[in-house]
């Protein structure tokens, strides 16, 4: 038996980046995804960028038995585990169905894999476990809490991990801390497509440029920023995806990780309008409107660890997210339901 990777998740936006990157990395993975926000077709598109997945697994990553006789039939030298409920509105609504999603979740792949004697995972944290930063750029040292039930369960998660290596210091453990992913591949053949009204900044507005959506609201402009909207750290989904190979090099020994992914630029939402309407040629009617609630002013990363300890640096900048975001859009009006 060949090692490979199982992906939790790999159906979904980030997951299915990394499919590739993992791909072109010499990897073989196995992707298992209930598919409750992504679409099948993804593999198709998977399979045109040579990333195909040794198997397709449709199950739920709480369902013990499927877990068991998938660690039986391969022989998985690690887990990168993205499958998680990631609306934050909704975990207001849901705080059930998000703890038990996203934290029982992980429990049940944790001691699947003890049973397998599996002891590698790449977990994907969010900087949301940061809260309302007291300053930034911020450093994985930064005091941790959460303002929502979306950002209590990947707080418990990390602090679950933590406590599992503290009881078994065998384990390999990275804790990457995303920042804001946005962008797509290249290809225009994967990018996000989100259910519904997009909550995030780059689909709203790749649904703007196209006329699904008549204007962009941006959120404050009353915030103490330099143009008064607020900031985050945008890191192209590739970039994000490379990271994942990075983690799962530097997890040669037993140890826990903790890394922020992100570039280590802090952009704001008129700065992204602005850059996406420039690159593209195609202006983003937008209208300020107030405050979204538990929105912060300012985040974005301090990225010194992430080139310490994986070797890894975000390589593309914001023209190049709003090149790529653009063309995944314009190549896929129905998302992944447009023919290939
Ligand atoms: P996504 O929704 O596109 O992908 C998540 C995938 O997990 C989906 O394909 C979904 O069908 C699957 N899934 C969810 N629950 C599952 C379950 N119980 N069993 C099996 N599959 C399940 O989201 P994404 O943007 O690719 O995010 C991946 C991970 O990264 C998530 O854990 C998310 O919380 C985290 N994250 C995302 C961001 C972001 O801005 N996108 C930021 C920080 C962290
Ligand atoms: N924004 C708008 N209009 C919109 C959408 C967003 O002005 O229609 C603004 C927000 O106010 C914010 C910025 O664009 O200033 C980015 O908003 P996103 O919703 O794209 O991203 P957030 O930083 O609010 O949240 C993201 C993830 C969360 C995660 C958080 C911290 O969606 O899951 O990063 O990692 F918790």
């Amino acid at each position: 038996m060949q090692d490979s990777i199982l992906l939790t998740g790999g159906t979904g936006f980030i997951g299915s980046h990394t499919a590739v990157a993992l791909a072109q990395a010499g990897y073989s993975f196995v992707i298992l995804d209930n598919l409750s926000n992504s679409s099948s077709k993804v593999l198709d598109r998977l399979a045109r960028l040579n990333a195909s997945p040794l198997a397709f697994v449709n199950a739920d990553v709480r369902d013990a038995q499927t877990l068991d006789k998938l660690f039986g039939e391969y022989k998985f030298s690690g887990v990168i585990h993205f499958a998680g409920l990631k609306a934050v509105g909704e975990s207001v609504a849901q705080p059930l169905r998000y703890f038990d999603n996203n934290v029982n979740g992980t429990l049940q792949l944790l001691q699947a894999m003890q049973r397998a004697a599996v002891q590698k995972i790449v977990f994907s944290s969010s900087a949301t476990v940061y809260g309302d930063p007291a300053s930034v750029p911020i450093q994985e040292s930064a005091p941790l809490t959460s303002t929502n039930p979306y950002g209590r369960s990947k707080l418990l998660c990390e602090d679950i991990l933590r406590e599992l290596f503290q009881a078994d210091a065998n384990w390999q453990i990275a804790l990457l801390r995303y920042f804001n992913p946005v962008g797509a591949h290249i290809s225009g053949l994967l990018g996000e497509a989100p259910n519904g009204v997009p909550n995030n900044l780059m689909p709203y507005v790749t649904q703007v440029a196209s006329g699904q959506r008549e204007f962009l609201q941006i959120f404050g402009n009353d915030y103490d920023t330099p143009d008064g909207t607020g900031v985050r750290d945008y890191l192209h989904v590739m970039d994000l995806a490379q990271g994942h190979v990075a983690a799962l090099r530097a997890l040669n020994a037993p140890k826990l990780l903790t890394v922020n992914l992100g570039t280590g630029q802090g952009v704001s939402v008129k700065q992204l309008v602005d850059a996406f309407a420039r690159v593209n040629g195609v202006p983003i009617a937008h209208r300020y409107v107030a405050r979204r609630a538990g929105d912060i002013a300012q985040c974005f990363a301090d990225p010194t660890k992430a080139q310490e300890l994986l070797n890894w640096k975000a390589q593309l900048g914001l023209d190049r997210m709003c090149a790529d975001a653009w063309r995944w859009q314009s190549m896929n009006p129905q998302g992944f339901d447009t023919p290939l």
